[in-house]
C-alpha cells in the first residue's frame, strides 16, 4: 500500500494499524500509540516507511528525554499555564499533550515526520488534549517559529549535525526571552555547558531502543538573555 504523505487520514490509519495504545512508564496518566512487543512495527513497517522516504518510527516510542519534560510540565503546571507552548521535535506529542493538560493557552507540536504529527493528533485525542501540528523544519534558515513563550525540546541530541543545529536554534529562542527547556537522558551530543539543571527523573525504558532498561533523564533550561 502506498502511504500518501499529504493524506492525514491515511497517516492516522497507518498509526492505528501499526501501533497499540499504552502508557509511558513515567507518565501513567497519559496514553499513546506505541510500538510494543505485540506490534511488529519496526520489522514490518520500516520497509514500508523507507519506501516512502520516511524516517524510522521515532513517534512510536516515548523517549526518555521527552518523558522527563512531560512529567515536569504535568507536575509544574505553572510553567505553561496560560502560555503559548511549542514542542519542537515533538515525536509522539507527549510533551505537547502535557502542556495542553497543564493549562497552556495554545500548543503547537512540531516535527518534520508527517507520521509523528498524525500520531500526535491521535494521541492528543486519546488524552482529551488540544494541539495544533506544524510540519515545517524550523531549523532551516529564515524559518519562523510560532509565537510561543515556552519551548520544549525532548530528546533531540542524538545525532551530531542535528544536535549542533538544534542547540543554535534553541539558544536563539532563549536569547529572545522565551523559556526553553530541553529534556535529555545523557545523549552523546548534549551540549557540555551553558545549561541549567531544573529536574531529574529515572525513566524505565526498554533495551529494544536503548542500551539500558533505565535512563536518568534531566530537564535542562537554556539561560535567557543576560
Ligand atoms: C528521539 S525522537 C524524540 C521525540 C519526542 N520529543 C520524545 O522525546 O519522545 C526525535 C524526533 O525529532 C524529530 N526531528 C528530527 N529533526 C527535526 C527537525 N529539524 N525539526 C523537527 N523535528 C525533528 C524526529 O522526527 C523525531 O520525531
Amino acid at each position: 500500500m502506498v502511504l500518501r504523505l499529504d493524506d492525514g487520514a491515511a497517516l492516522e490509519d497507518f498509526v492505528r494499524r501499526n501501533a497499540a495504545v499504552t502508557s509511558p512508564a513515567l507518565l501513567p496518566e497519559l496514553r499513546h500509540y506505541a510500538a510494543t512487543e505485540i506490534t511488529p512495527l519496526w520489522e514490518m513497517a520500516e520497509a514500508e516507511l523507507e519506501r516512502e522516504g520516511l524516517p524510522p518510527p521515532f513517534w512510536a516510542f516515548a523517549w526518555a528525554g521527552g518523558q522527563a519534560l512531560a512529567r515536569y510540565a504535568l507536575d509544574h503546571p505553572e510553567i505553561v499555564k496560560g502560555k503559548r507552548v511549542l514542542s519542537f521535535a515533538s515525536g509522539a506529542g507527549l510533551e505537547a499533550i502535557a502542556a495542553a493538560l497543564s493549562g497552556a493557552s495554545r500548543v503547537w507540536a512540531n516535527d518534520v515526520d508527517p507520521l509523528a504529527l498524525a500520531a500526535s493528533r491521535l494521541n492528543a485525542a486519546l488524552n482529551g488534549a488540544s494541539l495544533e501540528t506544524i510540519g515545517a523544519n524550523l531549523l532551516e534558515p529564515g524559518a519562523e517559529a510560532p509565537d510561543a513563550e515556552v519551548i520544549f525540546a525532548g530528546d533531540i541530541c542524538y545525532e551530531k549535525p542535528l544536535a549542533a543545529q538544534v542547540e543554535a536554534r534553541l539558544r536563539g529562542w532563549s536569547a529572545e526571552g522565551r523559556l526553553v527547556l530541553l529534556g535529555d537522558p545523557g545523549r552523546t551530543y548534549l551540549p557540555r555547558s551553558g545549561l541549567e539543571r531544573v529536574a531529574g527523573y529515572a525513566v524505565k525504558t526498554t533495551k529494544a531502543i536503548e542500551d539500558s532498561d533505565l535512563r536518568n533523564a534531566v530537564v535542562w533550561r537554556l539561560p535567557g538573555p543576560a
